[in-house]
């Protein structure tokens, strides 16, 4: 018997409550289908820009990249123009993803520089605008990723999701660290739990969770309906079953050992090459390498030796010397 229930996004039922967070450069399709396998409840794709796909560039093709065993999967957009957010919405709506997401989080200098992603957090009238324009034009759900807030003390959680709520939203993530805290810091589950007695909709609660115990935590101090795990999966699908035990009451399963942690490696490189030319998937695979091995014997060693790897048949050798061999050897 599940300790928590499943979680109901818009017409979307998410069986698990656990959500793999939206990490650019990590959460790409191969690394989507490990955690779904591994027992995230839901996914959603690295953040695309309403621009790019507005003006058709190339790289937004990639990041949409998606497959039906994922689902049920969340597609990200950013871009801070009403009327834009509401035609690219349309536009994308029948794809292959059961819910629009809005990032209104994102930190990077670039983007709020732009009006884009963080920047959202000053202008709650605006956030129920593009959630507004955009419920008007999709039959599917539409949620929101926020954070705490914007200044280093602000805490404005409250005040957007309720206005992405006026707006027609299904759910609403937040992030319980402010725009200038970038990533340091600890993520405040109190402003989580400010958020959720304040709303209607489901709130996902997300920042440092690391552990099944974590996400207990999380969930029993702030009521939320889910959360999401986004650093701690890097290099770390099994977090998913780990978390999911947990939730279902059973006991946690053993950490992987390193011959498992060799396989997800070369699995995870085969789903890479299925999608990607091979010079993209190695390079793509060297920083998830070193994610998958950090703190095994000899990891610096083999990081450099895998950053060095131009081709996937070097680097699966690399894989089955170093790591599957010995582990047997052991
Ligand atoms: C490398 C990286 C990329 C990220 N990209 C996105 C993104 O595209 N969209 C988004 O909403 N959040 C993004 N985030 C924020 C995460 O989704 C999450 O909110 C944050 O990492 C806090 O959760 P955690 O403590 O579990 O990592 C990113 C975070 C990291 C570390």
């Amino acid at each position: 018997m599940s300790r928590i229930g499943s979680l109901q996004i818009g017409d979307c039922r998410v069986d698990v409550p656990v959500l793999l967070a939206p990490m650019a450069g990590v959460s790409d399709l191969a690394f989507r289908l490990l955690c779904r396998e591994m027992g995230a409840g839901l996914v959603c794709t690295e953040m695309v820009s309403a621009k790019a796909i507005y003006y058709g560039n190339r790289g937004t093709k990639e990041l949409m990249e998606s497959r039906p065993e994922e689902r049920p999967l969340m597609l990200q957009l950013f871009g801070s123009d009403p009327e834009l957010m509401g035609y690219i919405a349309a536009q994308v709506e029948d794809g292959p993803w059961d819910i629009l997401d809005v990032n209104m989080g994102c930190p990077v200098p670039k983007v709020v520089k732009n009006g884009d992603g963080s920047a959202l957090l000053k202008d709650p009238s605006r956030v129920e605008s593009i959630v507004s324009a955009m419920t008007r034009a999709v039959r599917k759900p539409v949620t929101v990723k926020i954070r705490k807030g914007f200044a280093l003390e602000d805490e404005c959680a409250v005040e957007v999701a309720l206005a992405a709520q006026a707006g027609g939203a299904a759910a609403v993530t937040v992030h319980g660290r402010t725009r200038e805290q970038y990533y340091s810091g600890r993520a405040d589950w109190t402003a989580i739990r400010r958020v959720r007695e304040a709303v209607d909709i489901p709130v996902i609660g997300n920042g440092d969770v690391t552990s099944a115990g974590d996400a207990l935590r999380l969930f029993e101090e702030t009521g939320v309906a889910g959360i999401a795990v986004g650093r701690a999966a890097k290099g770390n699908p099994w977090i998913f079953r780990e978390i999911r035990a947990a939730l279902s009451g059973e006991e946690i399963p053993e950490r992987p050992d390193a011959a498992e942690i060799g396989e997800m490696i070369l699995r995870h490189m085969k789903l890479e090459l299925s999608y990607k030319p091979e010079h993209v998937a190695v390079r793509e695979m060297r920083k998830h390498v070193a994610w998958y091995t950090a703190g095994l014997p000899g990891s610096s060693a083999l990081r450099r030796q895998v950053n060095e790897a131009e081709t996937a048949a070097q680097l699966e050798k690399l894989v089955r010397t170093q790591i599957i061999k010995k582990a047997n050897q052991a």
